[in-house]
């Protein structure tokens, strides 16, 4: 039998430097380096990637699969899968939430496709197989349930709220404490009372994301999360006219005060796309957002023009519906994947974490 010519120290040696990009550690030490088998000129690798990192499982297959392409000669075949590797989550801020990440969805002002961007992440995720729960916290205007079409009200066992399952996304809103029509002043402590009960009294289970839909402008409840739990990040949303954007600035002014880190800003209805002719019209202007973001270097997640589907799928309860359809999905998709990417790459540029096992 003739050697192989694939040398598997350098294989190994590729296999070693090779990230996980939910923890940014390496995946050989984590144990989600599952089998390599070199026969002949092929070689196949499986590793194990979590459901966290769903959204970046074909990135991570094609970046494994062009790291070894270039270290081996050209004629071999390479094949790399991908399996789920489960991690669970731990419990964070000593309220019983199980969450890998919390990232709150705030705007200066409403109006502005707060919760349809903050649905349509939720939904984005866990279509791309994470577990995702979506917490409507918008007191002043809770439009979740509306948004996602849901009419059921959630039930209590053993003490604790089940969120209502909307294929498979866990979801809770402030508007199943209040009957809908009904304006409820909320008084500070009120409010701090209300959320805390809310987010420690829900069964959410064990989540990657939970994404929270902030009341939009006053810090009420930014600085009520982040007493309660560390907060991975915000996102904020607006749209490009001018004064939109003093409000997003605000916005993020008001999460840094409460010391929750910007992971990025989403422009919604850009500008319209019209259905009639194609063409594009600019009625707010555009790109203020980016260039905004690009000033106050936080990172921009993308675009989302007006379309009038997304009104009428917003108004149908079908929200999900924007992501069966590419004229939308292609939009969404780009936000969600933009997040989930420029957290990989935060933890990756951080330095790793001592090891438990060498401790
Ligand atoms: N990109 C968009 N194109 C068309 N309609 C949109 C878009 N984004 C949001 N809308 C609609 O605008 C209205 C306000 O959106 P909503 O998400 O409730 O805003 P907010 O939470 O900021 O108050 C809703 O009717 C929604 O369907
Ligand atoms: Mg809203």
């Amino acid at each position: 039998m003739s050697e192989s010519p694939i040398d598997p120290a350098v294989v190994d040696a590729v296999l070693q430097e090779f990230s996980d990009p939910e923890t940014g550690r390496g995946l050989k030490s984590l144990d989600q380096m599952r089998k390599v088998m070199i026969d002949g000129n092929a070689v196949e690798v499986t590793i194990g990637l979590t459901t966290y990192s769903a959204p970046l499982w074909e990135d991570t297959r094609e970046q494994l699969s062009e790291r070894l392409r270039s270290k081996l000669a050209n004629d071999c075949q390479i094949a790399v899968h991908v399996v789920e590797h489960v991690r669970k989550a731990e419990p964070i801020g000593g309220i019983g939430l199980t969450a890998k990440s919390v990232i709150a969805v705030g705007s200066g002002k409403g109006g502005v496709g707060k919760s349809t961007v903050a649905a349509s992440l939720a939904l984005g995720l866990k279509r791309a197989g994470c577990r995702v729960g979506l917490m409507d916290a918008d007191v002043y205007g809770p439009s979740i349930p509306h948004l996602l079409g849901v009419d059921e009200r959630p039930t209590a066992s053993e003490k604790k709220l089940q969120p209502i399952d909307c294929d498979g996304l866990r979801v809770m809103s402030m508007g199943f404490l209040v009957p809908p029509g009904e304006a409820v002043v909320w008084r500070g402590p009120m409010l701090h009372g209300a959320i805390t009960q809310f987010l420690r009294d829900t069964e959410w289970g064990d989540l990657d994301y939970l994404i929270i839909d902030m009341p939009p402008g006053t810090g009420d409840i930014a600085l009520t999360l982040s007493q309660l739990l560390p907060l991975t990040g915000a996102v904020v949303v607006c749209t490009p006219q001018d004064v939109a954007l003093l409000d997003a600035v605000k916005a993020i002014a008001m999460f840094g005060k409460v010391n929750i880190p910007m992971l990025g800003i989403v422009e919604n209805m850009s500008y319209f796309l019209c259905p009639d002719n194609g063409k594009r019209y600019e009625i707010f202007g555009s790109g203020g957002a980016r260039q905004k973001a690009e000033e106050l270097g936080v990172p921009f997640l993308g675009e989302v023009p007006i379309q009038i589907p997304i009104r009428e799928r917003g108004d149908a309860g079908n929200t999900a519906g924007n992501y069966t359809d590419q004229e939308s999905a292609q939009y969404f998709e780009r936000i969600c994947y933009s997040l989930v990417k420029n957290l990989a790459t935060q933890r990756a540029a951080k330095p790793p974490m001592p090891s438990l096992s060498v401790l």
